[in-house]
């Protein structure tokens, strides 16, 4: 005969291993939401033919957009950037405007305070001074994940390798 004290001691014990187990895996599906939403850090951008695809982090700003190095006029308005131009070059025959990452879409998210901020953007230009892992946005993209006040903010840049998907 099991006595109570037994009982009860093996009722907490199963109860803490519920309660482990429930733990667990709650915070493995929040880590893989997160992961999934600022881009599969499992696949490092990486230049394929030609085309970045993946992701990288490094630091976002805004420009004034006009002619870019892909040979479109854009405005201020539209969700558009320029990309490092270690990453951008080189282009064939040495003309940008054939660059194969120009018309490619690229999301560019920011994680504050847990919230995960992201736009989506098109690559119309090449950044002279951006480093490897910035990006540089038009003010209407950029104000989506930051203020212009702050000017200069941490980001996780995808790169989709594909043109825009229809909305
Ligand atoms: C970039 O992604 C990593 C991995 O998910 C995350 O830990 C980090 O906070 C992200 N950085 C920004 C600035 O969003």
């Amino acid at each position: 005969m099991i006595s109570f004290q037994k009982s009860a001691v093996l009722f907490f014990a199963l109860a803490l291993a519920v309660i482990f187990m429930l733990e667990t895996a709650s915070a493995g599906v929040i880590y893989r939401t997160i992961v999934k939403r600022e881009g599969n850090l499992d696949f490092p951008a990486q230049k394929i033919n030609g085309v970045w695809k993946g992701t990288v982090g490094g630091e976002t700003t805004f420009y004034d957009i006009g002619l870019g190095a892909c040979g479109t006029y854009n405005t201020n308005s539209e969700f558009v950037c320029a990309m490092p131009f270690e990453m951008f070059d080189p282009s064939p025959n040495g003309n940008p405007n054939l660059n194969p990452n120009c018309g490619k879409e690229v999301i560019v998210s920011r994680k504050v305070g847990g919230v995960v901020k992201s736009v989506r953007v098109i690559c119309v230009d090449r950044c002279a001074g951006c480093k490897f892992g910035d990006i540089d946005l038009s003010p209407a993209a950029f104000n989506i994940i930051a203020t212009p006040a702050e000017g200069r903010v941490l980001t996780n840049v995808t790169y989709t390798g594909e043109p825009p998907r229809a909305p």
